[in-house]
């Protein structure tokens, strides 16, 4: 799966210039969110804390990670609405809420360095040793509870989110 991971590393790259540049052909893209907001919104993301930000401190050893996380369907589609089984509130004018919280609008996650930002929300969650309830708890936490409300929500099983690391 080299498709994935190489866009996990230039992802960085990418956002960046996207957020100065690319205002134009998003605006287009995503007239729902952020009509006055022109900033990127990555379409699928991998996730690997380890992998990215090895210097955040207590991070647990490196077991799992999320390849192909739907980060712009969850942005634009499947959070308007559902706004009542997140852990962290949000508006379904700004979804991005949800888990980038903390933050008033989408400058606040571009702004600062990636792993600046990360670490700072980490530590606010509980540091490094509680990553993986921290980002369960972004996660997990709306999926179990719309289980529960017996609405569509995302996969709750550790398999679903976890495929094999290759
Ligand atoms: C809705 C998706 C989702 C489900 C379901 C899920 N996880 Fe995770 N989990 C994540 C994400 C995203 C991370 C952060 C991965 C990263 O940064 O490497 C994570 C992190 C972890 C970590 C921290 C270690 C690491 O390498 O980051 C462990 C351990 C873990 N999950 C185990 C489990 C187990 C066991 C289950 C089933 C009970 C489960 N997860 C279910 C999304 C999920
Ligand atoms: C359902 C969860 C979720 C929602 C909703 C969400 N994001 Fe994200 N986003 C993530 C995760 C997880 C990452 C990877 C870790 C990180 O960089 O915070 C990420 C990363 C990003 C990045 C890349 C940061 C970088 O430099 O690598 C940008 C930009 C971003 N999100 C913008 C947005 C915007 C704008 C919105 C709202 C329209 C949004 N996100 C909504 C979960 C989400
Ligand atoms: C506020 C609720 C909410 C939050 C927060 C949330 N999800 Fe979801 N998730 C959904 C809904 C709703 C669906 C779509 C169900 C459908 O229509 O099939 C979904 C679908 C998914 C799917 C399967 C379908 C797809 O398009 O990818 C995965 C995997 C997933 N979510 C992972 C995550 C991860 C990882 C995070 C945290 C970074 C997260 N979700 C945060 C509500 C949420």
């Amino acid at each position: 799966m080299n498709k994935t991971k190489n866009k996990k590393n230039s992802l960085a790259k990418f956002v960046k210039p996207m957020a100065l540049g690319g205002a134009l052909i998003l605006l287009s893209q995503s007239p729902l969110v952020f009509a006055s907001d022109s900033q990127e919104i990555p379409d699928t993301i991998d996730i690997n804390i380890q992998t990215r930000c090895p210097d955040i401190k207590d991070l647990p050893l490196d077991k799992k990670n999320m390849t192909g996380f739907s980060h712009r369907a969850h942005a634009e589609k499947y959070l308007p609405g559902n706004n009542e089984f997140a852990a962290h509130p949000y508006k379904d004018e700004f979804t991005c809420a949800a888990c980038h919280f903390g933050i008033a609008d989408a400058k606040g996650i571009t702004e600062e360095e990636v792993c600046d930002r990360l670490s700072k929300a980490i530590e606010t969650g509980g540091g490094g040793k509680n990553y993986k309830k921290y980002m369960h708890n972004i996660c997990l936490t709306c999926h179990k509870n719309m289980k529960t409300a017996e609405k569509t929500g995302g996969p709750t099983s550790c398999k679903e989110c976890h495929k094999k690391k290759e």
